[in-house]
Formats: structure tokens, C-alpha cells, sequence
């Protein structure tokens, strides 16, 4: 840890020189001040941990000085020190959020303790006010980037059942935010400040997993030495996050069943029931109907666990995301490595728009990275893109149809399919049809009638 700083305050030579030996000795960073004005002017210089301050001093006096100290920099601790010790000025000054109160003379061994207790306080808050911040920062909607129509929704959705405890399956393809998501439903629940577990269902063996979610006994099988919480117990309280729920095998299947039924369980190897209280959220990468349907996953944990669905679309179908993605990722990574990236040029932004992302933001993500730290470039161009996304071409769109169909909806068919093809650009859809732009509105009237 580092040396933590001590401002001592006191117009007594004797006193004041008896505390800076006696502090210094434990090897902190001391400043002097013999009144509160001085003290005043060097706290607001210095990075001061802790200021003790004696109490009746010329011009201002130390409980001014606590209330200004307090009233600049709240997480400062303060201890205050007086020969005239009586009760009332004692409360007042815990009340200003004085750590302690302490008498004169000073005993040396006394004043120590209480000085490291101050300090060990002063740490943990500032740790623990780091932590939540860290982590308010980095699952805030604001870090999850969407201003497209199916993002909107998805978080509208977020906001209207984070506050409940019902199970929601989280359902998109591999690198579309699954669990971006499940971390903001925890994030801006009523369970926030308590455990958010996640656990990876994937390729674990039957009975690697039920020993991880429900934990094990001692002597449950060979190897287990020690008997050891799951993650059920492990998020008590709190969110247990199922990844890659579809691969939870069979036998799991049932006793995952019970929990969210009973919300009760038994260690491996064990007998006695444990009770937990849980909000559960599972992600999948395939459509776990499907699951149900080929008999792989049990279909009344399916619906126990799909309260509530998010589907969370591809990149493909949400290309208004893109821009913004790109401009978030350029200010991430630009904070990360300290580059000064400037920015994208249009006909670079327009290949990664057009661009097929099978690995979705994810790979939208990596192939930033990859190009600032590869690159380093000044404004990201053609050049810096790689291959198989500066040749790129966008399939000729294709629509089959049976011989046979009536012409009428052929003309709707490749009508609605150019406009999709143009994302909604009228003009050009006309252009590409050989028709006049008028002539498309109209039918698109028609269409609606
Ligand atoms: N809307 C978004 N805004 C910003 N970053 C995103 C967004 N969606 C995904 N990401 C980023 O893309 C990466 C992949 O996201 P995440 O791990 O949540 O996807 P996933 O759906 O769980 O993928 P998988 O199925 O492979 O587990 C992460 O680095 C995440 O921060
Ligand atoms: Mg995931």
C-alpha cells in the first residue's frame, strides 16, 4: 500500500513536535500547520489522508477546520484532539464526521492505534467507492451501444424486468452482447450490490457441473478433500448467470428444475437441503425451442427459465449500430493504449457497414483493436482495413420464385426485396427497377391498402 499523508495541526510547539516524532517513526508523510488557516491552505494543496487537528486554536479553530476539510473532500478522515475534553464538543465534532475524539495529554500508544484504524477506514472507503464506480461505469446502459430501433427495444425491455426477480433467457448469435446484458439486468436491479455469479455450462461433464452449481461434501468423490460451496450458494441473494444454458446435460437438467421450483438443492455427496434465494438468467446462442423439440432440453425448465425472452439481434440486422459501435471503440481503445486516434474515414465507416460480421460486435470489437494497435493510424482509412474486409462484396441478392406465381406478387416480391437491398433508399431502388421514384411510392401505397 502506498504512504498515506498525515496533516498535524496544532499551535502547541511542544505537542505538535512530540505527534510528528511519534507519527513519523510508523513512516507516514507528515505536513505541519499551526493554526487552521495554514492547515487550510496546505490541505487544499496537498493529498491529505488524514488531518489531526487540536481544537482550540487562535483565528480559526479546529472545528472549522473539520467542517472545511469535510466540506472539500469528504473521504478525508479527521481526528480531533483538546485538553478541554467535554462531552458536548466531542459529539459535536463526531457529528462533523470526526473519526475520534481524543484527550490530552496524548498517549503515545493510544493515538497510533487510532490513527492506523482512521487510515484503514479511509482506505476501504475509497476501495470500495473504486470497485462500485468501476462497475457502475462499465455495465451503465451508456457502454452498451444501440440507438437502432432493436436495440431501443431490447433496452426498454431491460428497464421494465430488471426491477423483478423473474428468470429471463437471453437469446442471440455467438457476440451479440448476451452477457453484456445479463450484466445489466443485474446491474439495475434490486439485487445490485449482492453477488452476480455466472457459470459456463458449456462442455462441462456431468459431473464436473453439478459439483460446480451445487458444490460438494467432503469425500463426495475422489479427489474432493475439502467439501466447497456451488454457485447456487455462491449467489444467494444475488444473480446466478447460466451461460450456454442448451449444453446443461440431462440428469443436471431436473435437480436445475428443482432449484428454480423449490429454490432448494443438496451438495453433492451431501444430504442436507440447502434453501437459496435466486434470480436466474440463462443466455443461448441457439434457439433452445429447437432444444425442445429434438428432446435434448427438458421442456418445463424451458419455460421455468423463459419467463421473460430477449432476443438480441445479429449485427446484420441492426447496421444503424454500426457508426456508433466504431466511435465507441475508438475512444475505448484510444483510453486503453493512449493513442490519439482520430477517427474513420467515410468510405472505411461504409465497408464496415456493409461488411457481413458473423462473430457480430464482437469481431466488429477485435477487428478495431486490431487495426489501431496494428496500424496506429491517425484516421483509420482503406489501407488500414483488412482483406477480407476491403474485398468484400455484398452478394447479388437473389429471390427465387415458383413457376407459376402470380406476377402481381412477384412485383411485391422484388419490390420489397430492392428496398431492403437499399435499406430503404427509395431513390436508388427505383434507379436499380428502371422505374421513377414516384411510381414507387405509389405502389408501396397500393401495397399497404
Ligand atoms: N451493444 C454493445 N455495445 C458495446 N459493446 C458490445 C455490445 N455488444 C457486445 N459488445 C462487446 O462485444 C463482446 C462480446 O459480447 P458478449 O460477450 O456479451 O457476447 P455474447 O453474446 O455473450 O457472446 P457469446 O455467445 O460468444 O458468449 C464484448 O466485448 C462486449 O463488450
Ligand atoms: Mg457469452
Amino acid at each position: 500500500m502506498d504512504k498515506k499523508t498525515i496533516l498535524i495541526v496544532e499551535d502547541d510547539p511542544t505537542v505538535r513536535e512530540s505527534l510528528r516524532l511519534l507519527l513519523k517513526k510508523k513512516g507516514y508523510t507528515l505536513h505541519l500547520a499551526s493554526q487552521g488557516k495554514e492547515a487550510l491552505q496546505i490541505f487544499r494543496q496537498k493529498a491529505v489522508d488524514l488531518v489531526i487537528t487540536d481544537l482550540v486554536m487562535p483565528k480559526m479553530d479546529g472545528m472549522e477546520l473539520l467542517q472545511a476539510v469535510k466540506d472539500l473532500k469528504p473521504e478525508t478522515e479527521a481526528i480531533v484532539i483538546s485538553a478541554q475534553g467535554t462531552i458536548e464538543k466531542a459529539v459535536q465534532a463526531m457529528r462533523l464526521g470526526a473519526f475520534d475524539f481524543i484527550q490530552k495529554p496524548i498517549n503515545p500508544r493510544v493515538m497510533s492505534l487510532v490513527v492506523e484504524r482512521a487510515l484503514e477506514k479511509q482506505t476501504l472507503v475509497l476501495q470500495n467507492r473504486d470497485l462500485r464506480s468501476q462497475l457502475e461505469d462499465k455495465f451503465h446502459f451508456k457502454n452498451i451501444i444501440g440507438r437502432s430501433r432493436e436495440m431501443t427495444r431490447v433496452f426498454d425491455l431491460i428497464r421494465h424486468i430488471a426491477p423483478y426477480d423473474s428468470s429471463v433467457l437471453i437469446l442471440g448469435e455467438s457476440g451479440t452482447g448476451k452477457e453484456l446484458i445479463a450484466n445489466a439486468i443485474h446491474y439495475h436491479g434490486p439485487r445490485a450490490k449482492m453477488p452476480f455469479i455466472k457459470i459456463s455450462c458449456a462442455s462441462l461433464s456431468e459431473g464436473i457441473i453439478e459439483s460446480e452449481l451445487f458444490g460438494h461434501e467432503k469425500g463426495a468423490f475422489t479427489g474432493a478433500f475439502l467439501s466447497r460451496k456451488g454457485r447456487f450458494e455462491q449467489a444467494h441473494h444475488g444473480t446466478l448467470f447460466l451461460d450456454e444454458v442448451e449444453d446443461i446435460p440431462p440428469s443436471t437438467q431436473i435437480k436445475l428444475l428443482r432449484v428454480l421450483q423449490e429454490g432448494e438443492f443438496e451438495r453433492v455427496g451431501g444430504n442436507r437441503t440447502i434453501r437459496v434465494n435466486i434470480r436466474i438468467l440463462g443466455a443461448s446462442n441457439r434457439d433452445l425451442q429447437d432444444a425442445v423439440r429434438e428432446g435434448t432440453f427438458r421442456e418445463d425448465l424451458y419455460y421455468r427459465l423463459n419467463v421473460v425472452t430477449i432476443k438480441l439481434p445479429p449485427l446484420r440486422e441492426r447496421r444503424d449500430d454500426i457508426p456508433f459501435l466504431v466511435s465507441f471503440f475508438l475512444e475505448k481503445y484510444n483510453r486503453k493504449y493512449g493513442m490519439k486516434v482520430k477517427g474513420i474515414s467515410h468510405r472505411a465507416m461504409s465497408l464496415l457497414a456493409d461488411y457481413e460480421w458473423t462473430g457480430n460486435v464482437r469481431e466488429l470489437e477485435n477487428t478495431m483493436e486490431s487495426i489501431m494497435v496494428i496500424h496506429h493510424p491517425d484516421i483509420i482509412d482503406l489501407s488500414h482495413l483488412p482483406p477480407e474486409i476491403r474485398h468484400f462484396k455484398t452478394r447479388p441478392e437473389v429471390i427465387s420464385v415458383r413457376i407459376g406465381t402470380p406476377l402481381e406478387e412477384i412485383e411485391r416480391e422484388v419490390l420489397l426485396e430492392t428496398l431492403k437491398a437499399t435499406r430503404g433508399n427509395k431513390r436508388k431502388a427505383a434507379q436499380l427497377l428502371g422505374i421513377n421514384v414516384r411510381t414507387i411510392h405509389r405502389k408501396l401505397e397500393d401495397l399497404e391498402e
